[in-house]
């Protein structure tokens, strides 16, 4: 039998400071949905089918709490689970019957190597009606980790879970787990931490109006909007929300054929012309999106017991 693999990232999980802020963000301004809460944690949904997308949970600080991957069925649970115990991963639990509220499931967690938990799931409730709104995130996209080990992550990713390389830029490592030319990228960068963390809109009008909706939500736009002239050739905006955490919309996300993608080198990416962006127009990031995504704002929220207030649109 084939070594199970991971099939999806479903979603992410963060700790806040603030609950009813941050859901109040995530609701009106990002435009998810709540589906459950339960002891401090509400569960997040997109327009897809997927049972959640975000989770955020009540804490004293702000920070990563997990992210959620996808396995095909329960063999590829137990496969997966007992391929940890042999690889050496920090194995955390056996497989067992999820949390009702959180749509149910047969899984397992464990840590990456950096320390970051993530659950691996089948099985878990998915919604029978889709909403029909292009200006709201169809689904989670990508988490971008960052890590001081990345060959060590990279791995872990690779030989343990079963995603494959796409691309390498000489600053990120980008891994792929179904045709999504992404779904977890490794940032070679001071962490370990939460880089960014990216949903997609269906097509480029929704994210246009899902930026616009931001923006005037008092939540400027910190990079963008641009496609990248990188891997992924994705179309991007970034945002810091009330947490201090990056957080991306994002369409047309490169489509891999397994067959045939062509890895390509570090030295063809730099040498592809108007980098970072390809309409040439989103090339400054802000200096929020840098402290942001290095995980220095965060740290300072937290000291400070502050979230980020709505800034006057420009
Ligand atoms: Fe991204």
């Amino acid at each position: 039998m084939a070594q199970p693999q991971v099939t999806a990232v479903r979603g992410i999980e963060l700790n806040v400071r603030d609950l009813a802020a941050s859901a109040a963000f995530y609701s009106n301004v990002w435009g998810l949905t709540e589906v459950g809460r339960q002891n401090g944690s509400i569960h997040f949904r997109a327009t897809g089918d997927e049972h959640h997308v975000l989770t955020l949970h009540a804490a004293d600080n702000s920070g990563l709490a997990s992210f959620n991957v996808a396995a095909a069925d329960k063999g590829s649970v137990d496969g997966l689970h007992a391929a940890a115990i042999a690889y050496g991963a920090n194995v955390l639990d056996a497989p067992h019957g999820l949390d009702g509220v959180a749509g149910g499931g047969y899984g397992f967690n464990l840590t990456t190597p950096d320390g970051i938990r993530l659950t691996v799931s089948c099985d878990v409730a998915r919604h029978a009606a889709r909403i029909d709104d292009r200006t709201r995130p169809n689904k989670f996209s990508h988490i971008v980790l960052r890590s001081e080990a990345p060959d060590t992550m990279d791995a872990f990713f690779i030989d343990l879970l079963g995603f494959r390389l796409s691309d390498k830029n000489g600053h990120i490592d980008f891994l792929r787990c179904s045709p999504d030319h992404h779904s977890v990228a490794i940032g070679h960068a001071k962490g370990p931490g939460l880089h960014h963390m990216a949903f997609e809109l269906p097509d480029l009008d929704g994210l246009m109006s899902a930026c616009g909706r931001a923006k005037v939500a008092g939540y400027p736009i910190e990079w963008g909007i641009g496609r990248h002239a990188g891997p992924g050739e994705n179309v991007f905006c970034m945002f810091v929300e009330p947490n201090g955490f990056a957080s991306e919309y994002t369409t047309e996300m490169y489509q891999c054929d397994e067959a045939t993608y062509p890895k390509r080198s570090i030295e063809y990416w730099k040498s592809v012309p108007l980098q970072p962006c390809a309409w040439g127009l989103a090339t400054q990031r802000s200096e929020m999106l840098h402290k942001a995504r290095s995980g220095q704002l965060v740290e300072e929220l937290n000291a400070r017991h502050e979230n980020l207030a709505p800034r006057k649109a420009a």
